[in-house]
């Protein structure tokens, strides 16, 4: 039997030790090793787990203890997850985990320690709960060169932004049902201002191109400001908004890497990923678009990959998985303001409609005119082709002065 021990009793914590003891028996067969769990690592009490001999608040027991030969760090946040993989690491554990904050801030550096002392840092459950991708890219994927990622990768945001766009329901309203089942991080500000989406963007980029992609590189917006007007304008225009993560190679090598919302049409292959789903769609020179699609986020999903880590690192006992890539210095990414993408805007003007018409054409590259039933008389929105960031911004800045209000400026997507 190989001792396994699981830091982190939350909601991925507890699926983890469910999965696992479910699936004992079917397990062991495939492996031809039992796994069984040593601990649980938790500084709370849960006097009503069927699990009790288990629990300890002692990191030290898992670390001194020489039977457990692999960890699940299931605790979230960097500290003292850090800390606490590090040296498990170093004493020759292997560590598996869902930590996206941790992998996406400090994985260069954990991967470093994994190599050198020939243990394995698993993370398939750190980008897209239950649906596979580290593996797909890192493995099957690896004869391509990735030419672009982009996903729905936050489960929680596009649960919001798809009660927003099917039923008409509050931002505030459908953040709280989120919350309520489980699909929420601790802070919602990670999930509703993109810094979940971008540590998981990041992630993908690290694995694709060799580099570590820390998130400070990667342009992030989140959906707060996203109203039901910009929904109406997006089906009007002949898509809906999502919440996207992307990294895209340019001509030059350098990286167009963002998480913002985008109009993204109707016919693309993440249109209709809705609900707390995922969609990653990886684009490689032979293989053409492939897409993974499955639920990102809450308890079981999550847990799956976690356990199949832990699997993966039983059967690889004495070898390394080659998960791994090189530090990292943001050279490698473009300064977003010298990226280039079509707009949609939406404005607030008392201007003549045909004043705002040729303006908008002065200043924008082929600019059309979208329209939505039951606007108010002062709103107008377009949508615009290529530009680079700053050309637009001046361009925005000089209706602006014109006393023309810019209320909404969302990414066109080209997927
Ligand atoms: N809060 C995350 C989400 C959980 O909503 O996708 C899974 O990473």
């Amino acid at each position: 039997m190989v001792q396994a021990a699981v830091m982190g009793y939350g909601v991925v914590g507890s699926g983890v030790v469910e999965v696992l003891m479910q699936h004992q028996s079917s397990i062991a067969r495939r492996t031809k090793e039992e796994i069984g769990i040593k601990y649980i690592l938790d500084i709370r009490d849960f006097p009503d787990s069927p699990f009790q001999e288990k629990f300890t608040k002692s990191f030290e027991d898992i670390l001194n203890d020489d039977e457990v030969r692999v960890v699940a760090e299931v605790m979230g946040g960097v500290h003292p997850a850090y800390e606490f993989t590090k040296q498990l690491l170093e004493s020759g554990k292997s560590v598996v985990t869902s930590n996206k904050e941790l992998v996406a801030t400090m994985g260069a550096e954990l991967l470093k320690i994994a190599r050198e002392h020939n243990v394995n840092y698993l993370f398939e459950a750190s980008v897209g709960g239950g649906v596979p991708i580290i593996r797909p890219l890192s493995q099957c994927l690896a004869a391509n060169d990735v030419i672009e990622i982009a996903g729905i990768l936050n489960g929680t945001t596009n649960f919001i932004l798809t009660k927003m766009i099917r039923e008409n329901m509050s931002f505030e309203d459908a953040l709280a049902m989120a919350q309520q089942l489980g699909y929420a991080e601790r802070n919602p500000a990670a999930d509703i201002e993109g810094h979940d989406a971008g540590r998981k963007i990041s992630i993908l980029a690290s694995l694709a191109y060799g580099r570590h992609v820390y998130p400070q590189f990667v342009h992030t917006e989140g959906i707060t400001h996203i109203t039901l007007a910009d929904v109406a304008y997006a089906a009007s225009w002949g898509g809906v908004i999502k919440l996207i993560g992307q990294v895209k190679r340019l001509e030059d090598d350098t990286l167009d890497i963002t998480v913002e919302p985008m109009l993204i049409e109707r016919n693309s292959q993440l249109a209709n990923v809705d609900d707390v789903f995922n969609g990653i769609l990886v684009r490689g020179d032979a293989t053409g678009d492939v897409v993974f699609y499955g639920k990102g986020a809450g308890k079981l999903p999550t847990a799956s990959a976690v356990v199949a880590d832990i699997i993966d690192c039983v059967k690889h006992l004495k070898r390394r998985k080659y998960f791994d890539w090189a530090d990292g210095d943001g050279s490698i990414v473009k300064p977003y303001e010298e990226t280039a993408f079509p707009v949609y805007l939406r404005l607030k003007t008392t201007m003549p409609k045909q004043e705002l018409l040729n303006k908008m054409q002065q200043l924008f590259v082929n600019v059309r005119e979208i329209v939505r039933a039951n606007a108010a008389s002062d709103e107008y929105a377009f949508a615009t082709d290529d530009m680079v960031v700053a050309e637009r911004e001046r361009a925005i800045a000089a209706l602006k002065e014109d006393g023309v209000e810019v209320l909404s400026k969302i990414r066109i997507s080209d997927l």
